[in-house]
């Protein structure tokens, strides 16, 4: 059965399997045009009636098809508003942390490591923050301006990042970034800017991080992490290379979850003041610790050595592309250059909404709403864990004290990440693996990376039902 109708003025055409069962059937048309992008994000749908009575089904069948398109996560319900297409775009990149590869398809059960919710976006709140910053600002807002960034978010930065994350930064120390991506290359550049530098980076650690250091012609070697976090007891020690910087993600190693250890961060520390040395500190996700207090930065020990990044990508989302280095009083002038080099400055309107956002504190109050939502999520993905009954048995469960994501470990008698996530794809279910994350392929320890983030409300349930099930296949 082939049908059409107009959804906000827009013909839809459907093709209704008449082989498969009505509901089934119109779930399935549903599905394949929102996958195929042919209903946009926030597209209204009809009326439950009204589709019923072009398409000559019951009402029933057309809000059981639409409650369960609901639960997936591809429509959202509003009272007063109807049902709309979800805010998930029909194509999204693929794994931010994997190996860069081409552009994927949306997922199902989206539980990729590395995004935040996207619907929660604090829309209202934001808005108020951009008009009052837009409302208030002069002209020189609309031209070319200080390559390290707008003042305005420089200062309110420099507040916040010393009150939250013991941060010691005064405005002029800060340099605005497009996310720790950017930030990441700058460094790497100005490192590298008389001779290659060699940078360790943490093993296992984010594959795209790696492959910008080399990018921006830096070498890069292992330091291997543990169960105390990133092994700094080694650095300068016999038969580790000599490297110049270490990039590491002390407060939640990504992908472990580990913290890294006080007698750790002390040897990282030492190590970095009896040279010339830097600590590059990602501090990628330190807002979202659930059992106690978060963990101060590094650089606040350590302010002439370390270069202390972060970013909005996990609190507000990746598309808003800011983020910030509080850098070392000496690579300040370099780096303001190498940012002038790559693109002037960061856009600015974003940097003002933002310096308004932060002032207000509604960063604050939308971080703790997103504390409580995650830590929520992370609850219900433990119980879940816990309470399957069946094999495989043996699976740890690492990195949930903070973050948006946690590494499961697979028992060493199987099954392996090839195995689950075999059973993933078969389910639409996407995951992270840990094997995309270690510098060198080989016999490794297994395991896969759950981001509890992602899946909108409605959708997180029915994501959990569906990991369960995964893991359930996967017994011997
Ligand atoms: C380990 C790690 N570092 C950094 C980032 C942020 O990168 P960016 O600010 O470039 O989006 C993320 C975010 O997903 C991350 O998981």
């Amino acid at each position: 059965m082939s049908e059409s109708w107009p959804t906000s003025g827009v013909d839809l055409h459907l093709e209704l399997d008449p082989a498969t069962g009505r509901r089934t059937g119109l779930e399935q048309a549903l599905r394949a045009a929102i996958q195929a992008g042919r209903l946009a994000p926030r597209a209204r749908l009809p009326a439950t009636r009204r589709l019923a009575a072009e398409l000559g089904l019951s009402r029933g069948t057309v809000k059981a098809a639409y409650d369960q398109l609901v639960a997936e996560g591809y429509l959202t319900a509003r009272q007063g508003s109807g049902t709309v297409v979800a805010g998930l775009p029909g194509r999204q990149a693929g794994d931010p942390h994997g190996p860069s590869g081409p552009v994927d398809v949306q997922p199902r059960h989206d539980l990729r490591p590395g995004r935040p919710d996207p619907s929660a976006f604090p829309t209202a709140a934001w808005l108020r923050s951009a008009r009052r910053a837009l409302g208030a600002a002069s002209a020189d807002a609309y031209t070319y301006g200080d390559p390290r960034g707008r003042i305005e978010l420089r200062t309110a930065l420099a507040g916040y990042l010393g009150r939250t994350r013991g941060v010691l930064a005064s405005p002029d120390q800060i340099v605005i970034t497009n996310g720790y991506v950017q930030a990441l290359a700058l460094l790497t550049r100005v490192l590298g800017e008389s001779a290659p530098a060699v940078i360790a980076t943490e093993d296992p650690g984010v594959a795209f991080h790696r492959e910008v250091i080399r990018h921006h012609g830096s070498q890069v070697v292992p330091i291997p992490v543990d169960d105390r976090g990133a092994r700094t007891d080694l650095l300068g020690g016999p038969g580790f290379p000599r490297v110049g910087a270490v990039e590491l993600t002390p407060a939640h190693q990504y992908p472990t979850g580990r913290t890294l250890d006080p007698e750790r961060r002390r040897a990282l520390v030492d190590w970095a003041r009896s040279g010339d040395r830097l600590v590059i500190e990602n501090d990628y996700d330190g807002e979202f610790r659930y059992d106690r207090q978060p963990i101060g930065a590094i650089q606040g020990t350590a302010p002439d050595h370390v270069a202390y990044v972060g970013t909005v990508s996990k609190t507000l989302g990746p598309a808003l592309r800011l983020g910030w280095i509080v850098a070392p009083r000496h690579l300040l002038r370099p780096l303001a250059e190498a940012k002038r080099h790559h693109d002037h400055h960061t856009e600015s309107l974003g940097q003002l909404a933002l310096a308004d956002f932060i002032a207000r504190h509604a960063y604050d109050r939308h971080i703790r709403a997103c504390r409580l939502r995650y830590k929520r999520r992370r609850d219900l993905l433990l119980a879940r864990l816990r309470s399957r009954s069946r094999p495989p048995s043996g699976l740890a469960v690492h990195g949930i004290a903070a973050g948006l994501h946690a590494l499961i470990g697979l028992p060493s008698g199987g099954p392996t990440e090839q195995d689950v996530l075999d059973a993933a794809a078969a389910r639409d279910v996407a995951l992270g693996r840990l094997g995309d994350r270690w510098h060198e392929p080989g016999d490794r320890p297994q395991g896969v990376i759950v981001g509890f983030g992602t899946p909108n409300e409605h959708a997180y349930p029915a994501a959990l039902d569906a990991l369960t099930r995964v893991l359930d296949a996967c017994g011997p």
